[in-house]
């Protein structure tokens, strides 16, 4: 077992009875799933963590299903999971004290595209790479990409707020949400936000749901900010003999006041993984850059980014893509990075930390002292534009695990030490949340317990995410 359930409170067996009793009688059979299928389905995501198999999953096509599912759930004391793709890395989406798993893969519709506006309105349940190419036909642009784009649906991406290759000029989906609907455990619709870009009217509640991780509220409709499609883009890929090359050339990049719209990092592992797939990489590399730049005069850009790259003689070598198929294929090994690593060995973990730019290449060097003091396999690659690596920690066997576990509480305290953040996209979830005191004190805990209260007074929504809680038997 790779993360204990945390210690959260089951529901009573009578309960849930008397709840599926409900859901089925007043949602309908069909949106009712007590299917084994159905049911061990919706116990995982794209993480490691362990939970509980949940009673029943609600497949809710409407907001209206949301909230009757929520307030037949609350008033017979039975938990709530909410989830979208299933793709989360941190256990967001897995349901750890059994109760109501709550899909709304079924909410997937493209409510409207505000050309006038540049506004969309969606609803979560829509996958992230379809709302890009209706935009995208329109001329306009909705940024975040997280590498799942094409399995992951925007009612996660908010919730996790989602970040991805494109965030070093773009931000993260956070920059993206001007407004939602909520709804809240007991079945309250909450409307918060605006469809301008301006508006400071009261508290901004909308900032403070997207990233909650689904323990404030089930999104049923999100208003999103669009940018003009940028004309041109051309994707440039660089070799260098070691990682610590590449990371120096990261700095010139930006010395260079360069704003590729992506600046991702491979080290030699990863290089090692992507060559496994078949895809030739000259073998003196050591490390490789994939850099994408875009908007207007592009060719000045381009001259500019190889001069920045190549500087100091590091260089192995400088490509630039043809053509949008070459570009496609280069893409398409990065996205793949995160299926290949876990081919590599019977268990994986998968982190997102954060440190500032400027300590790349410090965090770097902490990472090979961890993987030498505790002997545990490990890779990274990332967006190095942001400061945020995907270190990954690789295993065989379950007796390595309390090696693994050191490793992970090293990389932990050496990315606070070097200022950083302990997860700078996928969230806490299940996976993080016994290290959220590292980062956070006491208070700052305290204040988004009360929140949550606030949200969530019984605690059926998403229990056991976030705050850390000791583990237990489910
Ligand atoms: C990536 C995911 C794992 O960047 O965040 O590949
Ligand atoms: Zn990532």
């Amino acid at each position: 077992m790779l993360v204990a359930p945390p210690q959260v409170r089951l529901p009573a067996r009578d309960a849930v009875d008397r709840a599926l009793a409900e859901l089925d009688r007043r949602l309908g059979g069909s949106k009712v799933d007590t299917s084994e299928a159905a049911r061990s389905a919706h116990a995982v995501d794209d993480s490691e963590a362990i939970g509980c198999v949940p009673d029943v999953v609600v497949h809710a096509s409407s907001r209206d299903d949301v909230a009757l599912t929520l307030e037949i759930a609350e008033r017979h004391g039975v938990p709530v999971t909410p989830r979208a793709g299933g793709t989360g890395r941190t256990g967001g989406a897995v349901p750890v004290a059994g109760g109501v798993v709550l899909a709304s893969q079924g909410m997937n519709r493209i409510v409207e595209i505000d050309r006038q506006n540049l506004v969309a309105v969606v609803q979560p349940g829509l996958v992230t790479a379809n709302l890009h190419e209706a935009v995208e036909a329109e001329g306009l642009f909705y940024p975040p990409d997280p590498n799942s784009l094409k399995t992951c649906m925007l009612g996660g991406n908010v919730a996790e707020n989602a970040g991805g290759p494109r965030a070093f000029k773009y931000g993260v989906t956070r920059e993206y949400v001007l407004g939602l609907e909520t709804c809240l455990m007991g079945g309250r619709v909450l409307r918060s936000g605006k469809r301008t870009i301006k508006g400071v009217t009261g508290y901004d509640v909308t900032a403070l749901l997207v990233g909650s991780e689904g323990t404030l509220g089930v999104f049923t409709e999100i208003t999103l900010r669009l940018v003009p499609n940028p004309t041109e883009v051309a994707t440039v890929l660089a070799l260098f003999h070691d990682v610590r090359a590449a990371a120096d050339a990261v700095r010139r990049v930006v010395a260079a006041r360069l704003v590729p719209r992506c600046l991702e990092l491979m080290d030699a592992s990863t290089l090692g993984a992507i060559r496994a797939q078949g895809v030739a990489i000259d073998p003196r590399a050591g490390a490789m850059l994939l850099v994408e730049i875009d908007g207007g005069g592009v060719d000045d850009l381009l001259e500019r980014l190889g001069a920045a790259l190549t500087e100091g003689g590091t260089t192995l070598d400088v490509v630039a893509a043809q053509d949008a198929s070459q570009r496609a294929r280069l893409w398409e090994a990065r996205r793949m990075l995160s299926p290949a690593t876990r081919k590599l060995a019977k268990y994986k973990l998968s982190e997102d930390i954060v440190v500032p730019r400027s300590k790349l290449v410090d965090l770097l060097t902490e990472v090979d002292r961890i993987g030498e003091r505790t002997g545990v396999r490990h890779l990274t690659y990332g967006h190095a534009g942001d400061g945020n690596l995907h270190v990954n920690f690789l295993w065989n066997d379950e007796a390595e695990r309390p090696a693994v576990d050191l490793a992970i509480d090293g990389l932990m305290r050496a990315t606070i030490a070097l200022g950083g953040t302990l997860t700078g996209e996928h969230g806490v979830g299940v996976m993080k949340a016994q290290y959220l005191p590292l980062e956070q004190s006491a208070e700052l805990i305290g204040v988004q317990q009360d929140l949550k209260r606030v949200f969530d007074p019984s605690g059926l929504l998403n229990p056991g995410k976030i705050f850390p809680t000791g583990h237990g038997a489910c």
